[in-house]
């Protein structure tokens, strides 16, 4: 195999400095995770925006393993012979013995090599690899669980696929494995390698614990009660005992654990009863713009998308002012409790009230993007949209029969007499379209026809708290129960355009080990809540002094209860309701500014150092891990900004003539913002919290 290429990690503005000494020279990567070219949820987000730091580290040497999903690969993968010799026959071996495993490009940044490998062709073993398991260490897979029967077939189909790169490396010293399984459907392939003894370092990587995730879900106060489960047993009632065993025996086989949080160590230690060796938090692939305002204007343009899709959707009920309104969203997999989604619908009817006693011109709307079960889109959906389409090219069949008679009467040096420019044909075509807009129901609150409607947790919550989308509501509310998508005919757009469209993110989950929805959010300069339950809330009150400055809420749902923590969601939501445009365009700006803190390029670091301790304590012979402290409780810490003054209180308009209008004098917003850098009384408080929290205690 070809040599990799050892890695300086380079600083970033302002964070810390890590140059890596360690000699990669000869040494081979394999990933393994199901979402591998799969999207599911947040695991995918992690491989495909990490591949391109990983690709520039070990070069050709790196190689991703996942699951052959046809549908993905037609549009994700370039499938070609594998360029090594030893991985083609590895390949053509299994593929001999009646497996099907593909070899191909991952057509995202870094072009990594990709090895697919076809579970549903090998089922015909599953029952044998299924006795084989029992027999080596009593866990027993039940029939009906198929996602563990795919995790058996993937275990044993990694495990092989690396004892035969092994058995076909031919070269003297051979060159070193490092395999990293990510989460408990890959984590088998891991039990198996150390079980046959293969010579290869091993890293287990958890992004959740199931039993934590099932917990949580459940009505349980989870994390004062962290100590007090009895494992076996709550996860023998919940019937997920075999999956537990194979995620437990992962973490314990595996020369490093690492999981992606803090908070989910913790967890890690009680329930898997490990102690991770190294927290890897998530990153992403930060792209700076060369202007600093271009964000700015994505999100106009992409606002100006989502204005469109409300004017079909709301179509006969367009009685608010779209230019006061406000797109709030929650996205995510669709866990109805432990993404929040429960206490954002609870806060969005508090927030309701508020904004009509209050008698704000401001409305909400507040997307929920969260895959479920559906039979496609529904009608009066679709049909908002063609009624909109219809009004527009009416609109155009209109101005063109005016322009016409306007250039005629231009060209015999008249100018034209207004009231004939619109004829009688001219105003029926126009009654006609206004016809067809009445609409006798409300604008729906889903946009798909749910296949369980009538128990759905967030339709069944809309009903309980009454949200229909009337007019008199301030708040209204659209679930739209699939992933975004630029194919869709209804909201043609891709998440991160979607992103860049709205306001603020809304994430209060309970269960959220990192919690990649409002990081998107801080890279694209959007503000969001998240809580001091997830992840990334935890790691961003670490690293910054103030983070609401910087458009990042940080909820408390750890040392209040639900109801409390409620109020506090819906003080967020209001406050944030309050602020001018020129407040909302200043705060994006300072959340923009954070992104590096969430780069791969920063905190790439933490895998390369679990990487390099699984190669040490795998081959101690050969190599020696020197910590560098890459715990994420070191390092850098953004300041507050300097515009923000200390204390809500002090904030005033720096000038008496203050009105609406001057917060809607966008020319020198960018100035603006670099004054207001400098002259903090000069800038008004964008929001108040009555809450004290550490940062601002
Ligand atoms: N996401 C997406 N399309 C959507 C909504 C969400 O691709 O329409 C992605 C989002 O970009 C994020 C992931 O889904 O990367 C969710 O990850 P997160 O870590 O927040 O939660 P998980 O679902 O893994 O628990
Ligand atoms: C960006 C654009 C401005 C636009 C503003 C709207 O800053 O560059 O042209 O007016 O967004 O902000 P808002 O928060 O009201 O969507
Ligand atoms: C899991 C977690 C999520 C995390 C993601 C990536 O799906 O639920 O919080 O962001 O993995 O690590």
């Amino acid at each position: 195999m070809p040599l990799a290429r050892s890695l300086s990690v380079t600083s970033l503005s302002g964070l810390e400095e890590w140059d890596e000494e360690f000699d990669l020279e000869d040494a081979v990567l394999f990933e393994i995770a199901w979402e591998v070219a799969n999207k599911v949820g947040g695991i995918y987000t992690v491989i495909q925006t990490k591949a391109r730091l990983t690709a520039e580290e070990w070069g050709e040497n790196y190689f991703l393993v996942g699951p052959y999903v046809e549908s993905n690969v037609r549009t994700q993968v370039e499938l070609i012979e594998p360029t090594d010799p030893v991985l083609k026959r590895t390949i053509d071996k299994m593929n001999s013995s009646g497996c099907k495993v593909y070899f191909g490009r991952w057509l995202i940044e870094g072009s990594p090599y990709v090895i697919l490998i076809d579970v549903a062709f090998t089922a015909w073993s599953l029952d044998r690899w299924k006795s084989e398991l029992w027999e080596l260490c009593d866990i027993g897979v039940p029939w009906f669980d198929r996602e563990a029967n795919d995790a058996v077939l993937f275990g044993f189909l990694t495990a092989w696929l690396l004892g035969e790169v092994r058995n076909d490396i031919h070269t003297d010293p051979p060159p070193h494995i490092v395999a990293q399984f990510h989460e408990w459907l890959a984590g088998l392939g891991l039990v198996l390698c150390r079980h046959r003894q293969l010579p290869v370092a091993t890293i287990f990587t958890t992004h959740a614990t199931l039993l934590g995730r099932y917990l949580c879900a459940g009505n349980v106060d989870f994390y004062n009660n962290l100590a007090q489960f009895n494992v076996d047993k709550e996860a023998g009632d919940r019937q997920i005992y075999h999956r537990y065993c194979l995620e437990r025996a992962a973490a314990h086989c595996a020369h490093v654990f690492t999981t992606v949080s803090q908070i989910t160590a913790i967890e890690a230690e009680f329930l898997l009863k490990r102690k991770p060796d190294i927290v890897t938090p998530n990153g992403l692939n930060v792209k700076k713009f060369s202007a600093m305002h271009e964000f700015q204007n994505l999100h106009a343009q992409s606002k100006n998308r989502i204005q469109e899709f409300i004017r079909g959707h709301f179509y006969g009920h367009l009685d608010f002012n779209l230019d006061k309104c406000l797109f709030l969203f929650i996205a995510g997999r669709y866990e109805f409790s432990n993404k929040g989604a429960d206490i954002f619908l609870e806060a969005l009817a508090r927030l309701n009230y508020l904004l009509r006693v209050n008698q704000s011109d401001v409305t909400v709307i507040a997307f929920f993007i969260m895959p479920a079960r559906t039979n496609n889109f529904n009608v009066e959906t679709l049909k908002g949209q063609a009624v909109r389409k219809q009004l527009w090219d009416t609109a155009q069949t209109v101005k063109e029969r005016f322009g016409k008679k306007l250039y005629e009467s231009l060209l015999v040096g008249q100018l034209p007499d207004v009231s004939k420019m619109l004829d009688k044909e001219d105003f029926t075509i126009m009654k006609r379209a206004i016809f067809a807009t009445q609409r006798q129901c409300q604008p729906p609150v889903c946009t798909h026809n749910m296949l369980e409607d009538s128990s759905d947790p967030i339709l069944n919550c809309v009903r309980r708290i009454g949200l229909f989308n009337s007019s008199a509501d301030r708040v209204k509310i659209i679930f739209h129960p699939e992933f975004l998508s630029s194919t869709s005919p209804l909201l043609p757009m891709d998440y991160e355009e979607f992103v860049r469209g709205c306001h603020l993110g809304v994430f209060p989950s309970y269960y959220e080990p990192w919690g990649y929805t409002p990081a998107e959010c801080t890279v694209m300069g959007i503000p969001s809540i998240s809580t001091n339950l997830s992840g990334f809330g935890c790691f961003m009150e670490e690293h910054i002094a103030d983070p609401s400055a910087y458009g990042i809420y940080i909820l408390d749902r750890r040392f209040r209860g639900v109801d409390e923590s409620c109020n506090q969601l819906t003080s967020f939501l209001f406050q944030f309701c309050k602020q001018s445009r020129r407040q909302r365009i200043i705060q994006r700006n300072r959340t923009e500014r954070l992104s590096d803190l969430l780069d791969w390029r920063y905190l790439g670091r933490y895998y390369i150092s679990a990487r390099h301790m699984a190669l040490a304590k795998a081959f101690p012979d050969t190599y020696v891990y020197v910590p560098h402290e890459p715990n994420s409780t070191s390092g850098f810490r953004y300041p507050r900004p300097a515009s923000v003054p200390p204390s809500p209180a002090l904030s005033r308009h720096s000038s008496p003539h203050h009105s609406e209008a001057e917060d809607n004098d966008e020319d020198e917003r960018y100035d603006e913002d670099l004054e207001a850098e400098k002259d903090r009384v000069n800038i008004r408080q964008p929001y108040t919290t009555p809450f004290k929290n550490k940062s601002s205690a």
